[in-house]
């Protein structure tokens, strides 16, 4: 693996994990660096004998935004024209779960990333913010909408329209993260938790996960209708047969993804 891609890719065991690596610019998210991540998403997306990925920075930074340098001379036009902000939403498209292992600086466009994956684990020095305020414009890739569904309106307000950045335990507080480690452990933690999740019965994992981000885009009750339906087809899989038998014959299940 080269220093120098601007992703690294690596599989432990059931889990793809991808590294962001542009530490230079402390993973500024320009364009290159947000297909190539998507791309490799999609690709172990279509792999079998991964259940899950977990998406990385380094030590010092998950991903401090979008590329401002690459942005600072654009126009309203050209920004449109270019519209990279789709290629933050080929994210939704993963059926396999996403778990961000947080450290250091989550900010702008990368906290926006973050709030795509599914999970979140901290290290104890990540921070979260959306410092957009502070270049004169405001959160472009969902982070109006994602972050005020995680932490809360007042919480996400002053995050917006203020610069309030939340560090580890705050953010576990405000229910943004799914763990706090010390920094030498926070991989391991969100690795592990995706080994343990790609090890469960692989339809019902994607369809657990097309079932819980329903409920952020529909109203409640199509929301509940989608996952009756959900519930009901997983009866016609070999898994459900698999998982209720090995409940009664008191044995570890054998899944097959079908
Ligand atoms: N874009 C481009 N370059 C960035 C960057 C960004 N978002 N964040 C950091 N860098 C670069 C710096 O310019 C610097 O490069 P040089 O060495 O060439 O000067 C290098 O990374 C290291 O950064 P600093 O010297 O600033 O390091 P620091 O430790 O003093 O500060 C920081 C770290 C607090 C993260 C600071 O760099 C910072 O405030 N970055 C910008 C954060 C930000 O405003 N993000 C929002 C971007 S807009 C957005 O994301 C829109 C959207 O919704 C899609």
């Amino acid at each position: 693996m080269s220093e120098k891609e601007i992703i690294q890719v690596e599989k432990i065991d059931n889990v793809g994990l991808i590294r962001m690596n542009r530490p230079k610019a402390m993973n500024a998210l320009n364009p290159g660096l947000l297909s190539s991540l998507m791309d490799a998403l999609e690709s172990l997306d279509n792999q079998d004998g991964i259940g899950s990925m977990v998406i990385t920075g380094n030590e010092k930074a998950f991903a401090a935004g979008a590329d401002i340098k690459e942005m600072s001379s654009a126009n309203s036009i050209e920004m449109l024209k270019d519209d990279f902000i789709p290629s933050f939403d080929r994210i939704l498209e993963i059926k396999k779960p996403i778990i961000a292992a947080v450290s250091g600086y989550c900010l702008g466009g990368g906290n926006e990333l973050a709030l795509s994956c599914d999970m979140i684990v901290a290290s104890e020095t990540a921070s979260f913010g959306q410092p957009e305020i502070k270049l004169g414009i405001i959160p472009g890739a969902g982070g109006t909408q994602r972050l005020t569904k995680a932490v809360g309106k007042a919480m996400a307000m002053e995050m917006i329209l203020n610069n309030r950045t939340l560090s580890a335990q705050e953010a576990l507080d405000y229910q943004l993260v799914n763990y706090v480690e010390p920094l030498d452990e926070y991989l391991d933690k969100a690795i592990n938790l995706a080994q343990e999740i790609a090890r469960r019965a692989p339809l019902a994992v994607q369809l657990g996960k097309e079932a819980v981000n329903t409920s952020f885009e529909t109203p409640l009750s199509r929301g509940l209708k989608e996952e009756r339906f959900a519930f009901y087809l997983l009866f016609a899989s070999q898994d459900q047969e698999e998982g209720m038998r090995s409940f009664i014959e008191k044995r570890d299940p054998d899944w097959q993804g079908k």
